[in-house]
């Protein structure tokens, strides 16, 4: 009897034990303070995954299976420390089975199990495709070493034209930078997102991950200097921008500019304020889409 009641307890505890696990992904609970006012951006519908690397949550992911790629990646930004890191390409087992460890894993040299493979997208997508690796919560906008390297993970990853991801998008993740560190005097908040086309999708690899035609990125910093530049006047507390990821889109969203270097031409990025952001992606999106709680209009 004694040994029956010892299993049950050992049977209860161990199953509570992976419940908590299991909760990095399909839940936000363990990650909110990735998000402002612990509100994660309402409207958009998908797989929650609460990025967790060695032992610690790192940021969060709004990820869709289907498409396997993310719809967002959410984040508190840190002024940058040493280099982008060289770091193995990482996968999230928790995606392929439920009960399995909530960190990320690097991806294995030799052979992948296939049930990752069909869980999400995987360095072959990748391999030789047109597309490069664009990170949405890119590793500039870390401080720690281990926080730059698990953004290496290709939940966090779109396929990025390159004329975008070493061109205008680059740029503005620089600006942000800049701004952010001279400007902000509290925690900022970042969330980052994509757009789908409206017809005619391209994929990599037989339909397997899906490509989105813009990338948009919004923060919310409520805690700011108030003498801030003449350019910089709109930019505070929440400013948002849209970029294109094909240079045959046409220009109602984001228009083009011919001033452009050739090899980032038609891969521009659109500054907006917030409110114009939530436009687009309502009427892409046919929901409302709310990207940080009442638009970040509250200072602390
Ligand atoms: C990528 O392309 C190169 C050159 O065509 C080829 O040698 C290589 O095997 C390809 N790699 C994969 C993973 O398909
Ligand atoms: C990021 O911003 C900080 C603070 O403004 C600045 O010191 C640093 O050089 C910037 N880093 C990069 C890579 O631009
Ligand atoms: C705010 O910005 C002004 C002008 O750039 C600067 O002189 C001042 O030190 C800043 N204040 C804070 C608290 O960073
Ligand atoms: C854009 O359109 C041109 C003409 O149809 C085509 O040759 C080119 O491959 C397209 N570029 C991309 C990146 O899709």
């Amino acid at each position: 009897m004694a040994h029956h009641f010892a299993l049950a307890v050992f049977i209860l505890g161990f199953t509570g034990f992976w419940s908590m696990c299991a909760a990095d992904v399909g839940d936000f609970a363990p990650c909110l303070e990735s998000f402002y006012r612990s509100w994660p951006p309402k409207g958009l519908v998908g797989t929650p995954i609460c990025q967790r690397y060695q032992n610690q949550y790192r940021f969060a992911t709004l990820y869709s299976r289907p498409r396997r790629t993310p719809w967002f990646s959410a984040y508190l930004y840190a002024t940058p420390e040493g280099k982008r890191p060289h770091t193995f390409w990482k996968y999230e087992p928790q995606l392929a089975y439920p009960g399995a460890d909530g960190n990320m894993l690097s991806f294995p040299l030799g052979h992948l199990d296939q049930n990752v493979v069909e869980s999400q997208g995987v360095e072959l997508d990748y391999i030789n495709s047109t597309y490069s690796r664009g990170h949405l919560n890119p590793s500039l906008h870390h401080k720690s070493y281990t926080d730059r390297a698990s953004t290496f993970t290709l939940t966090n990853v779109v396929p990025q034209m390159a004329g975008s991801n070493d061109g205008p998008w680059e740029a503005l993740e620089q600006n942000v930078n800049k701004t952010l560190g001279t400007y902000c005097l509290g925690d900022t908040y970042i969330v980052t997102g994509i757009i789908p086309y409206q017809s005619d999708e391209p994929w990599l690899r037989n339909h397997r991950v899906a490509v989105p035609e813009y990338i948009w990125s919004a923060y919310c910093c409520p805690n700011y200097n108030n003498s801030l530049p003449k350019v910089l006047k709109d930019a505070f507390p929440t400013y948002a921008a849209i970029g294109r990821n094909d240079c045959n889109s046409t220009e109602e969203i984001v228009p083009v500019s011919q001033q452009t270097k050739k090899q980032f031409r038609g891969y521009d990025v659109r500054k907006m304020p917030l409110e114009t952001l939530e436009m687009y992606l309502k009427d892409r999106f046919k929901t409302v889409v709310s990207v940080f709680y009442e638009q970040c209009s509250q200072s602390n």
